[in-house]
């Protein structure tokens, strides 16, 4: 057993993610953490709202809401999608929390204490129109490094580089278009990173071979571009707080930390949320203080995310000067497409996860996302892939099984398991590939290879399709009872180790496959391959129920409703 902490990034408080986010980081880390828990491991899956900064400002103003309470409505609109979809956080915190500030405000003085932030007078971007600075995300422009008109001061969507407002090529305020803009000075800190390159990137090069080729690669690349010292303070109303024991005079000025300082030191933050829930069962410091090789730390991300994963973050980590533990393994996503195109939450186009939730049941998305999770490549999303891939995997080939099966033998046996001939050289052929299959599909598990855990799931669930048809119990029942009452159990035997090993996918369904079975002591979380060979896991005798439909076979007629409502073209 070990000890496992999961993250994944933490998704911004303003509005509601679409399916190209969750399938990026919150959907595969909630599988893994399953995974890894019914394997009998101590996990602690934690993720929380990253409320700072100006999005959330931004977000507020638009519904003319107090920034503070715009953010707790919205955490609690996202927290409920994201138990809609099931995804089991052993704590979904908020950037926002007092234990945030404290740990934040906290890393910030240990960086000065070593001579890792040094205040600085800046010129900054200031609009008389507005009659404010303009934090970088209020500037737009268009990118010097690829042409794109719509940049933002902080960074380029298109080519995912990080800016400087002042990079932008005729930049003008976001919030009222206005190009009458100047550059005054102010003082801000500064986290001196380029002091740290050496160090990250010895820490780089001793942990990379961990994470998967995406990450490195843009890890690598950031490094060779230089780390640059950055602002990490900004104008605003909202943010952590600059402390004032440590330097008055900004504190006196209103000002805070930049939203991406806090956000990653917020995954400690939430931990300590979580703890102080409960501090005398649980301790947030075995989980990041000075546990090196104590515990394993997975983060899930997507690609744009990486850097301040794996070199910003680290860097302040190191620069702190105490054991906070460091991330272990990155696992880094590419972008799922609709269409062919992009997911864009400021044009609504795509699919978002609540609207998801509105036409089908959580576990319908988690396989298929998983299924076709961007991972070597961008994947893209469409309606016809969805219903197809619905109706062949799920409602086919695990759902009509499990009915076939399940109905069958009531009509013929009734209500309890059948007994039946022993096992034969069919199900001995079976049992075999069965165990090869579930072999493959931990092994894909443990190396985060998730498509290929869905095949692996996927082959598991067609070999008992395989077993069924070439048993045939519908024609053997009509010359030797025992052998179809032995095919029967050895296919009920299927389904319970459907249920099992499927639950990191499609939760709901396996419960409801598992809940068939009234088994006097059904506590196993797991089956290993050895003792899936046997599938004897239901004696004959168990009294067991029919379920309803497991997954609806999707028409013609709903994927013209889903095209209709979601628009079904490229951009
Ligand atoms: N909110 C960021 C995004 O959606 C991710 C923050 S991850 C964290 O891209 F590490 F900073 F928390
Ligand atoms: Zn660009």
């Amino acid at each position: 057993m070990a000890r496992h902490l999961i993250t994944s990034a933490l998704p911004y408080i303003n509005g509601i993610k679409h399916l190209g986010n969750m399938v990026g980081s919150m959907l595969p880390a909630d599988v893994y953490s399953r995974y890894l828990r019914q394997r009998g491991h101590d996990v602690l899956y934690i993720c929380a709202t990253d409320e700072h900064g100006t999005p959330a400002e931004l977000a507020a103003k638009e519904l003319g809401l107090p920034v503070d309470e715009f953010c707790a409505q919205a955490h609690d609109a996202q927290k409920a999608v994201y138990d809609g979809f099931a995804l089991a956080f052993d704590y979904f915190g908020r950037s926002s929390s007092e234990q945030n500030v404290e740990i934040t405000q906290h890393f910030a003085r240990k960086l000065k204490e070593n001579g890792f932030i040094e205040e600085r007078a800046i010129r900054q971007v200031y609009s008389p129109t507005d009659g404010r600075f303009l934090p970088d995300r209020y500037v737009e422009g268009t990118c010097p490094h690829c042409g794109y008109d719509k940049a933002r001061g902080d960074q380029c969507e298109n080519c995912t580089r990080v800016l400087d407002p002042t990079d932008l090529i005729e930049p003008r305020s976001a919030i009222s278009g206005s190009t009458d803009l100047e550059v005054r000075e102010t003082k801000h800190l500064f986290l001196l990173q380029s002091k740290l390159q050496h160090e990250v990137e010895a820490w780089v090069a001793a942990h990379e071979h961990q994470w998967p080729q995406l990450a490195s690669s843009i890890a690598r690349k950031w490094l060779t571009e230089g780390l640059h010292d950055r602002a990490i303070t900004r104008d605003l109303d909202w943010g952590v707080p600059v402390p004032a024991d440590t330097w008055p005079e900004l504190a006196a000025e209103g000002k805070v930390f930049y939203v991406w300082f806090d956000a990653p030191i917020e995954y400690i933050g939430a931990t300590k949320e979580w703890s102080d829930q409960d501090p005398e069962n649980r301790d947030w410091k075995s989980w990041w203080f000075d546990v090196d090789t104590d515990v394993r730390y997975t983060e899930f991300m997507a690609k744009d995310n990486v850097p301040f994963h794996t070199v910003m973050f680290p860097a302040t980590e190191l620069g702190v000067r105490e054991p906070w533990k460091k991330v272990d393994v990155v696992k880094a996503f590419n972008w799922l497409t609709y269409y062919g195109g992009k997911f864009s939450t400021s044009q609504k186009r795509g699919v978002f996860t609540d609207q998801a939730l509105e036409v089908l049941p959580a576990d319908y998305w988690r396989y298929f996302l998983i299924a076709n999770a961007p991972e070597s490549d961008d994947s893209s999303f469409t309606w016809e892939h969805f219903t197809a891939t619905v109706n062949k995997d799920l409602a086919d080939t695990l759902g009509n099984f499990v009915n076939r099966v399940l109905s069958f033998s009531r009509k013929r046996f009734g209500d309890a398991v059948p007994a039946g001939a022993a096992a034969g050289e069919a199900e001995a052929k079976l049992g075999e590939e069965i165990a090869r299959l579930l072999a493959e599909y931990e092994e894909h598990m443990e190396a985060l290879q998730f498509r290929k855990a869905a095949a692996a799931l996927r082959a598991l669930w067609s070999a008992g399709n395989s077993y069924l048809e070439e048993k045939a119990p519908w024609l053997e029942i009509k010359t030797d009872q025992e052998a179809a009452a032995l095919t029967l159990r050895t296919a009920m035997n299927l389904i319970h180790l459907y249920a099992v090993v499927s639950e990191p996918f499609i939760p709901t369904s396996s419960a409801a496959m598992r809940g068939a079975f009234a088994l006097e002591n059904d506590t196993a979380t797991w089956v290993t391959p050895e003792q899936a060979r046997y599938l004897t896991s239901i004696p004959a005798g168990t009294p067991f129920t029919v379920p309803p439909v497991l997954f609806a076979k999707l028409t013609d007629d709903d994927l013209d409703t889903y095209k209709e409502r979601f628009g079904g073209e490229a951009a």
